[in-house]
């Protein structure tokens, strides 16, 4: 048997890292492992040790030249597998038109849905693989991905399967069956809520291709009742339930979430007092998306009352065409410190730990600890305040997923 290889990270200026193997809420959730001059050792892709002062000899060093290191981000809620892009919208957006109005021309998610009915699974794997290279280049080394721009099987089975090449490649890639979407053109809305729990959830959940299964709760696309009724189905085939929720209205999403024992329940910008306490209530994970708040020019949500009133909170992109084409979690991470008023040391929880929880991998994934796997990411920046402070560029530097150099 060959003998493990070690290797060590040295001259870590700041290490930063959240603690322990489940999602933190309350005060916790800004409560950091912060180690000074330090360093950590990997051997055959797990942490095996990490500390300040001199470090130990091994087979390979890397000098992280005093710059921080925390772990790799987690991206617990992306959209990345879709053909075309829509740029064309930004002019209407420009002129007033809302996001649901856009919807209702026939554009918005639909316009995604034509192009991706035509891509094949091919061009959308080299696409997705591309976004999937970027996202690693800016620090993410772990990533849920959505299906959703099919809203047929034949479609939906395309994006998951691109999803689970991109699983086979690079592992750690949570994916999530999102037919409830929206509505396809032509066919009547109970009809086709009817489909997904009966024919769609099913299949995708024989075929082993969705871990998770999703719905866009809002108004004008699937009301609290059908929600339910979609992750209750999913639930059964043993998938399990997260929910778009209170993006654009609050309708009673977060109590659907808390109902059906959801992981998380995502965007969340204008959830108030009462769907915090469902959240809180039903131990759900609050998944943040204030890249997409940015970009539809809408509320970021209230961080601060969430955190305060211990529902563990997470951030994502949201990466998708349409609401938010930002794949950057850096560029999210600030804005979520500035418009949710919460710290940066309660963010990289979020960005990491709290994020791996959303998508089941918070065991091996989420914290820089022994045992845990080798994720972790050089920023070009002296401390963690100055990774968030200095906004606009990408300063991954070094990213590494089990020890091994990606970016
Ligand atoms: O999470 N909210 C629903 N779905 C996406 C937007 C998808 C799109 O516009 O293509 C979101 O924002
Ligand atoms: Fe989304």
């Amino acid at each position: 048997m060959p003998s493990s290889v070690k290797r060590v990270f040295f001259n870590i200026g700041e290490l930063s890292t959240a603690t322990g193997s489940s999602a933190v809420c309350g005060k916790a959730q800004g409560e950091l492992l912060r180690l000074h001059n330090a360093w950590l050792l990997e051997e055959d892709g797990l942490i095996a040790a990490l500390g300040e002062g001199e470090a130990p000899k091994a087979d390979d060093a890397v000098d992280c030249k005093g710059r921080l290191v925390t772990p790799g981000l987690v991206d617990c809620h992306t959209h990345l597998v879709f053909g075309g892009w829509r740029e064309h919208e930004l002019a209407m957006k420009l002129a007033g038109k809302t996001y649901l109005e856009i919807l209702a021309a026939g554009g918005g998610i639909l316009s995604t849905v034509r192009e991706t009915r035509k891509a094949s699974e091919d061009a959308l794997y080299e696409k997705t693989r591309g976004l999937y290279l970027e996202m690693l280049a800016h620090g993410t080394t772990a990533v849920e991905i959505k299906s959703g721009y099919g809203l047929d099987l034949e479609t939906e089975r395309k994006q998951l399967r691109v999803v689970r090449r991109l699983k086979e490649e690079f592992g750690d890639v949570a994916a999530t069956f999102l037919g409830a979407h929206a509505f396809p053109e032509g066919m009547e809305h109970e009809a086709y809520v009817n489909w997904l729990c009966e024919e769609a959830i099913p299949a995708i959940a024989e075929e082993g291709l969705a871990n998770f299964v999703d719905a866009f709760c809002d108004d004008g696309v699937f009301t609290a009742e059908q929600s339910e009724r979609i992750l209750l189905a999913g639930k059964q085939c043993g998938l399990v339930p997260k929910l778009h929720a209170d993006e654009i209205k609050e309708i009673g999403g977060t109590e659907v979430a808390a109902r059906v024992g959801a992981i998380s329940c995502d965007h969340l910008s204008e959830t108030g007092s009462e769907g915090i306490e469902a959240l809180r209530d039903g131990g759900v994970i609050a998944v943040m998306l204030p890249a997409t708040s940015f970009y539809l020019k809408k509320p970021y949500g209230n961080f601060r009352g969430m955190i305060d009133a211990g529902v563990p909170v997470a951030v994502a992109t949201d990466m998708n065409p349409g609401s938010t084409p930002n794949l950057s979690l850096p560029f999210a991470m600030t804005a979520g410190c500035l418009y949710g008023q919460i710290t940066p040391a309660e963010m990289l929880t979020a960005a990491t730990l709290n994020g791996a929880a959303a998508i089941g991998m918070a065991d091996r994934l989420g914290t820089l600890e022994p045992g845990k796997q080798a994720d972790l990411v050089v920023w070009d920046a002296d401390n963690l305040e100055q990774l968030i402070y200095r906004y606009g560029t990408n300063r991954a530097s070094i990213v590494c997923k089990k020890g091994e150099r990606m970016a």
